[in-house]
């Protein structure tokens, strides 16, 4: 073959493959039409091969002029390969009929917060026991947080030290100091004031002290308070409401235990323990090997808190609990750490 041949065949070669290239309809032609001048048998490298038989001087310029052609087809080659698949690529979405109402891939489903779901399984048997659900705001003012019940003035519990108080906004006034509730009880003054008996309500949310934070204490928790005021209610009547409670919470027997106790809006007051769920009695870390756990404070609605809400006492009679919302689910879901409930660690909330 003389250099002059093989220059022509080149140019050959660039015109048939560059039209066949620009005119390969699928990717599959495309495919086939490199193959036959690229691949390991295909005419450009057949071509490429026979340089070997010149001699240094033709080589010497034909070499470099074979390898810029072979360069130049592959990269039409590429080219066509883009364009095709993007078309390809549109044709094939263009066809699928697409559903916007499904949800985006990958579904992620929130689920309700540990303590919403004991709160919501507290209330739940409360109410089919017959309480009515009653709610509260969260910044309240002296009288309902203290004086209505029964709270005197120099108590303990209206230092700064447990209380958070409020200013009011610029340009507003307030009666009375204005705090973050310390407790659930408050709900007991709104609901009562203006009804009559019988009273029987519950009434779960937020409670503020300024408590620092460890293990066991936050200084936002959560209570579940409850209410009953009727003629001729009791201590008694208070011990099986709250029997009934955990009994129906746990899903076995369990037994209730007063401790006297001094709450100012109760008297009798009392601790309030429950027979422990865990050992049975005999005695394990939870319960501390006493065999009972303690979940809050109760007792016999105070005549003063009663008198403050305009219900004769004389008539009527009643009972109040609250209940540490945190600790009863430590207790039946095994957490010794309060800040979990608080720290929105993934990992601890999507177990429940
Ligand atoms: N309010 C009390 C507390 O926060 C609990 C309690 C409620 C006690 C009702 C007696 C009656 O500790």
């Amino acid at each position: 073959m003389t250099p002059q041949i093989w220059q022509e065949k080149c140019a050959e070669i660039r015109a048939r493959h560059g039209a066949a290239a620009a005119s390969a309809a699928t990717l599959a032609d495309l495919e086939k039409a490199e193959t036959d001048c690229l691949g390991r048998k295909g005419e450009l490298t057949e071509l490429l091969k026979t340089l070997k038989d010149f001699p240094l001087e033709d080589k010497k310029r034909l070499g470099p002029a074979g390898n810029a052609l072979k360069e130049e087809l592959a990269g039409l080659f590429a080219g066509r390969r883009d364009s095709l698949s993007r078309a390809e690529l549109d044709a094939r979405l263009s066809s699928v009929a697409e559903d916007l109402s499904l949800p985006p891939y990958p579904f992620p489903k929130g689920h309700r917060h540990p303590l919403t779901v004991i709160t919501d399984s507290m209330t739940g048997i409360l109410m089919r026991m017959g309480f009515a659900w009653a709610d509260g705001p969260y910044i309240e003012n002296e009288h309902h947080n203290f004086d209505a019940l029964n709270v005197a003035q120099h108590h303990p519990a209206r230092d700064m030290h447990d209380t958070f108080y409020v200013k009011p906004a610029d340009g507003h006034e307030a009666d009375e100091r204005l705090l973050l509730r310390t407790h659930t009880s408050s709900v007991q003054i709104r609901y009562m004031r203006g009804r009559k008996p019988p009273v029987r309500i519950i009434s779960p949310g937020r409670a503020f002290r300024s408590d620092r934070i460890d293990a066991s204490h936050s200084p936002v928790f959560h209570q579940l308070e409850g209410l009953c005021v009727d003629e001729g209610v009791s201590l008694a009547d208070l011990k099986t409401t709250l029997m009934q409670f955990y009994t129906a919470l746990f899903r076995q027997k369990v037994d209730i235990r007063f401790r006297p106790s001094y709450f100012p809006f109760v008297e009798p007051g009392v601790e309030v323990d429950f027979s422990c769920v865990f050992c049975k009695g005999k005695g394990c870390s939870v319960c501390k090997r006493s065999g009972w756990v303690e979940v809050g404070g109760a007792g016999v609605v105070h005549p003063n808190v009663l008198k403050a809400v305009g219900i004769d006492p004389e008539k009527y009679g009643g009972y109040a609990f609250g209940l540490g919302i945190e600790r009863t689910a430590m207790l039946l879901y095994g957490i010794n750490d309060i800040r979990a409930f608080y720290e929105n660690d993934l990992r601890v909330l999507s177990q429940f």
